[in-house]
């Protein structure tokens, strides 16, 4: 399963993120967990410290062999240099898998170990002036599509994306790749316009979105949330003294969490769970193709000097019939 936190910067998608990721991991459950936020704080979230953070692998500065793998032997991309972040997968192409190894998550993903058991961590790299709005070829989070759409996942298996929503998210389509969005809001009027976008966005596409309210204190917080957003307010979390513990440098066991907090966590797990029956391959294989041939006409064209929409295999459905082709 594929899931993303969105939200407005501070709102709390790296700390509800990290703590997802730390209930999964606590359930037995195996995860793939991406830094793909402006902020590049989920390693720090997890538990690293600033060296073992600064170490991580940035996905971004290994588009090149990232492609190369993906690409396999598959006729249509003629060369990495041709491949760009909405490049779909098509007969040769080398799938991934949530839980195998497989030279991309041996170049760009760490084990992060937690109470419970290990989560595979994978970071864009931190961003730059230039990646903001512009970002096209180089993209930092084209790395992330490009694992996204190559990636045949099943269920009871977690891809947990930490991610900006951003312009960049809705012009490459990337805000189509997961079974559930979760859009963190705090109970105020900035927090629920980003909403507000997100769901326009959203509603063109058929992605299920759920608010999860954070910095929730009392009634009257959770009033407006639920008069501002209505149904698709699907837990409230307060302020958490085990995250505030953990910002000072002095964590504590997971299972030390608050009990509320732990319930919102089964919460969202069960709804990310029955979104399991909506999946449709052929839907998925479908929007990535739009928003490829829309990206290769506005400027992957140009840029590559290539015809991109030729990359389109049409008899191609990523799916889980398919094996990882090594
Ligand atoms: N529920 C919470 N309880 C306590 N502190 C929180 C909570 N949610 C977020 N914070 C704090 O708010 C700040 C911003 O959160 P963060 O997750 O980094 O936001 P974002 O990733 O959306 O920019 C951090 O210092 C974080 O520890
Ligand atoms: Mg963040």
């Amino acid at each position: 399963m594929k899931i993303a936190f969105v939200g407005k910067g501070g709102s709390g998608k790296t700390t509800l993120s990290s703590l997802f990721i730390r209930h999964l991991v606590a359930v037995g459950a195996p995860v793939v967990a991406v830094d793909a936020d402006i902020n590049q704080h989920l390693g720090a979230a997890l538990g690293l410290d600033d060296a073992e953070a600064a170490g991580l692998p940035a996905m971004g500065d290994r588009l090149p062999s990232i492609k190369d793998y993906l690409r396999g032997s598959n006729p249509r991309i003629a060369s990495a240099e041709t491949m760009i972040k909405t490049t779909p997968p098509g007969q040769g192409s080398r799938l991934l898998r949530v839980r195998e190894n497989n030279p991309v998550y041996d170049a760009c993903a760490r084990p992060v170990k937690l109470d419970g058991g290990t989560a595979r961590l994978m970071v864009t790299g931190p961003f730059t002036d230039a990646d903001l709005g512009v970002a096209c070829y180089h993209s930092k989070t084209g790395a992330v599509e490009l694992f996204l759409n190559h990636l045949v996942d099943g269920p009871h298996e977690y891809v947990v994306v930490d991610m900006t929503a951003g312009s960049d998210s809705f012009a490459s389509g990337m805000f189509t790749r997961f079974d559930i969005t979760f859009l963190v809001a705090e109970p105020t009027r900035k927090g629920v316009s980003v909403y507000r976008q997100y769901k326009e966005y959203a509603q063109d596409y058929g992605v299920a979105l759920k608010v999860v309210g954070n910095k929730v204190q009392g009634q009257d917080d959770l009033d407006f949330l639920r008069a501002e957003v209505g149904d698709d307010l699907l837990v409230a979390v307060g302020h958490s003294d085990w995250v505030r513990a953990m910002e000072k440098g002095r964590p504590s066991a997971f299972e030390h969490l608050e009990e509320a907090d732990r319930d919102s966590l089964r919460t969202l797990q069960a709804t990310a769970d029955v979104t399991y029956h909506r999946r449709d391959w052929e839907r998925y294989t479908r929007q990535m193709i739009h928003f490829h041939l829309k990206n290769a006409s506005t400027w992957g064209n140009a840029r590559t000097g290539a015809d991109l929409a030729a990359q389109v295999d049409p008899g191609f459905v990523l799916g889980e019939g398919f094996a990882a082709t090594a």
